[in-house]
């Protein structure tokens, strides 16, 4: 279970980014993260990860900091929203097998680490390719591979679907799915929420730095249309 508690950040010209969060992410569950542009999302998730250390408040991991213990910091992997800065390697194979190399595993638990991920995810017929070489939606699939292979009990997708046509969103879909029936924790962050709600258990709604309501799909539909992450009722005809 991830608890946050009186989480704050303010910029160095004063403005808030997180103004007293408090929310707790509940483990095998899957969580949507969503808010107006700027409304401090992406932050939260820099946090969460420990790549940011709290002002002032707490966040725990299975009881853990984040920013100070990398016990804490193992369970959480991340899927930033631009995928090809996050791919560096020259191969599929080798991109998948870079988190866990860096982790000092041994090389036969490497190589079981990237078939499992491969597998999982059905990336075996690209998995010799360049990352440069492929799609955007293969592109997205081998970063979420990227950050499975280090076998993260929270995974959090910044925008995962961003830029992507429909047979790409399903596949990205697909291996969240798949990810998830491993037992792994999942907070997507998306604008995409009219169709997404389907997929979550759970809605978070932020705005202005603050967490406004964590909630059902249907408990905060007027409120979600009130805080801009709904398009207005007249315009999509409901
Ligand atoms: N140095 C800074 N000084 C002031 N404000 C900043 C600074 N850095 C970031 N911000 C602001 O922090 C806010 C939170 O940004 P964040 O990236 O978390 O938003 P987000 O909810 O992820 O938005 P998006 O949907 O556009 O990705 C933004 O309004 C941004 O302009
Ligand atoms: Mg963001």
């Amino acid at each position: 279970m991830i608890t946050i508690r009186g989480l704050c950040h303010f910029f160095p010209d004063g403005t808030p980014g997180l103004d007293n969060i408090e929310l707790d992410i509940t483990k095998g569950e899957k969580t949507l993260l969503v808010g107006k542009n700027g409304s401090g999302k992406t932050l939260l998730m820099r946090h969460i990860a420990g790549l940011i250390e709290p002002q002032k408040g707490e966040i725990l991991i299975d009881g853990l900091s984040p920013y100070s213990d990398t016990n804490a910091r193992k369970k959480v992997g991340i899927v930033f929203q631009d995928a090809d800065l996050q791919l560096v390697r020259h191969s599929v194979y080798d991109e998948i097998a870079f988190g866990p190399e860096n982790m000092a595993l041994p090389k036969s638990e490497i190589r079981d680490r990237v078939e499992r991920t491969v597998s999982l995810l059905g990336l075996g017929h690209i998995i010799q390719r360049h990352p440069r070489s492929l799609s955007g939606g293969e592109k997205r699939r081998v970063s979420i591979a990227s950050v499975l292979a280090m076998e993260p009990e929270y995974l959090f997708l910044d925008e995962p679907f961003a830029n992507l046509d429909w047979p790409g969103i399903l596949s990205v879909l697909d291996s969240i799915e798949s990810v998830h029936k491993t037992g792994c924790t999942i907070v997507l962050i998306s604008h995409d929420v009219l169709w997404i709600r389907k997929f979550v258990d759970t809605v978070v709604l932020m705005d202005k730095a603050k967490v406004i309501a964590k909630s059902s799909f249907e408990q905060i539909e007027d409120l979600l249309r009130e805080h801009g992450v709904l398009p207005p009722k007249d315009m999509i005809g409901l």
